[in-house]
């Protein structure tokens, strides 16, 4: 049996050859995580550095080492323009700008707080493009994304990627190539599991508290059936469960975030599972419009994210509508 590499995907693809010479530095820069992750205890990776983020968390060593990893592979890259990154604060430039040239967004490692318990962690990507000559503006619409995508570190090393259409899952091998093992990854319409973290319970507006209420209350509830929940801590195995499986994510807005406008981040987090999601037949919102048309106004913006199924965001949506 012949089996679609990665590389013979993209290249079966209509995508330029620079971007795809540039996803394939991605995937390169996936493996290389995927490996750092695996032996930070034999490289004295695991836990916290003695530094603090643009967000203000706690680095973990693994996320310096991530972004040093990605930056490092990418800039072989030679039309890609700029880098924006989860742990640095400011764009980093690698050429001056001209049209058509790429602008990586990366989350160099998802999920952190769960390296030194050893569970499922990630790194998340987006690319879009350089609209004029000289032009140095990163702050684009979700919708402009030419293709976005995730690394997942579980059992398995996975990419799963979009290019504009469909959503694609490559496994890497023991060799270290990705092979195509999932081809059209779909998000069921209906679906009985959502995942948010329930320790903010307090903070939560009404339109959250009434969704969550009703699935909690089951079959004896106004729902009439029975939910299930997860909460994995790490948005790329949520994520991955919603684009295997089905359901609902939801990291708010709550009264205790809200001068920040979420916990997850636009333009590195939010928008490319929105456009992942989508593209697999879910939907993804704030509560109130599509992620992918927020309109951002920093590199490191957050914003509240609702995505997966379709018929659970669209009730999501309905409750927010009413309550605004
Ligand atoms: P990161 O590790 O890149 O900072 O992202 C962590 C995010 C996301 O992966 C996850 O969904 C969420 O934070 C978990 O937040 P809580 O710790 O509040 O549950
Ligand atoms: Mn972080
Ligand atoms: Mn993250
Ligand atoms: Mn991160």
């Amino acid at each position: 049996m012949t089996q679609t590499t990665l590389r013979d995907y993209l290249n079966g693809s209509a995508l330029n050859p620079d971007l795809i010479h540039l996803l394939e530095e991605v995937a390169n820069a996936c493996s290389v995580v995927a490996d750092r992750v695996r032996n930070g205890a034999f490289e004295g990776n695991l836990g916290s550095a003695n530094a603090t983020n643009v967000q203000g968390e706690t680095q973990k060593t693994l996320d310096i080492v991530a972004n040093d990893e990605f930056e490092r592979t990418c800039a072989r890259s030679p039309r890609l323009a700029a880098l924006v990154s989860e742990e640095v604060e400011e764009v980093t430039w690698l050429k001056e700008p001209e049209a058509g040239d790429y602008l990586l967004y990366f989350d160099p490692l998802d999920g952190s707080s769960n390296i030194d318990v050893n569970l499922s962690v990630g790194s998340i990507f987006a690319v879009m493009q350089v609209e004029k000559d000289g032009d140095r503006d990163v702050l684009h619409k979700g919708r402009k994304q030419l293709c976005a995508g995730y690394a997942i570190f579980g059992p398995s090393t996975m990419l799963v990627l979009t290019i504009g259409a469909g959503v694609a899952g490559f496994t890497s091998q023991q060799n270290g190539s990705f092979y195509l093992t999932h081809p059209q990854m779909t998000v069921p319409t209906e679906t009985s599991e959502y995942a948010i973290n329930t320790s903010r319970y307090r903070f939560w507006d009404q339109p959250v508290r009434r969704y969550v209420d009703e699935c909690v209350a089951g079959e004896e509830g106004p729902r009439e059936r029975n939910f299930n929940m997860r909460w994995a801590a790490s948005m790329v195995a949520e994520i991955h469960r919603i684009l295997i499986r089905g359901g609902v994510f939801l990291y708010p807005a709550d009264s205790k975030n809200r001068t920040t406008g979420g916990k997850l981040r636009l333009m590195y987090e939010a928008n490319p599972m929105a456009m992942l999601i989508e593209n697999a037949g879910g939907a993804a919102t704030t509560g109130l419009v599509s992620i992918m048309d927020v309109q951002p106004t920093g590199p490191h913006q957050r914003v509240p994210v609702i995505l997966g199924s379709k018929s659970e965001v669209e009730r999501l949506i309905a409750y927010h509508k009413k309550e605004s």
